[in-house]
């Protein structure tokens, strides 16, 4: 099917779509999530908000995100790697920065692997800037965390509600 007849979504996770998010998150990351992990994000984080992005109403990405007043943490982002490098992951991503915004964010941070250079591109060109490294935060590798932040401002963000 051409890309350009595709329905292009974005909604709320449901612990429903966890099947689909655990296929993405196996296909994503060295130290995927567990089930659980997500089941605990969904239902028992009051400051929690997972969002999935649909292709043709097939589950195949999410981000998930944290708001404790105004500052707003990406924990997860992943687009499966059959839809990667068509501008998904920057629409997700923008997409969750706009309904952190009118969540009353104004300024978001992120963790990000310091070897991972396609996902610090992404965020570079989202206005995501380095801070600082959290030595050896990876587990499974002893990896060192790259922090990055970004100051959303209020030019998009004028209406719609969320909950
Ligand atoms: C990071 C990730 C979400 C990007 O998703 P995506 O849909 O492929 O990204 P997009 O197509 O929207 O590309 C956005 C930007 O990412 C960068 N990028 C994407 N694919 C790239 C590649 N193969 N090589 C280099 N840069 C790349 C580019 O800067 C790109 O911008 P451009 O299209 O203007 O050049 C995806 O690669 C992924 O799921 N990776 C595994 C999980 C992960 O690492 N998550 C981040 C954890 S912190």
């Amino acid at each position: 099917m051409n890309h350009k007849e595709e329905k292009i979504a974005f909604r709320p996770m449901e612990v429903s779509d966890l099947p689909q998010i655990l296929e993405v998150e196996m296909n994503s990351f060295s130290a995927p999530w567990p089930k659980q992990a997500f089941y605990n994000e969904l239902v028992r984080n009051q400051f929690a908000r997972y969002t999935v992005l649909t292709v043709n109403d097939k589950v195949v990405g999410y981000c998930g995100l944290w708001i404790i007043l105004d500052e707003a943490h990406i924990t997860n982002i992943a687009i499966h790697p059959d839809y990667r490098g068509r501008g998904l992951g920057k629409a997700t991503l923008t997409y969750v920065m706009e309904m952190a915004k009118m969540l009353g964010a104004t300024k978001m941070t992120l963790e990000v692997r310091v070897s991972n250079h396609i996902a610090q591109s992404l965020y570079k060109k989202l206005g995501f800037v380095p801070s600082g490294i959290r030595p050896k935060y990876y587990s499974d590798n002893q990896e060192d965390a790259l922090i990055m932040w970004v100051t959303l401002n209020d030019t998009k963000a004028k209406s719609g509600t969320w909950d």
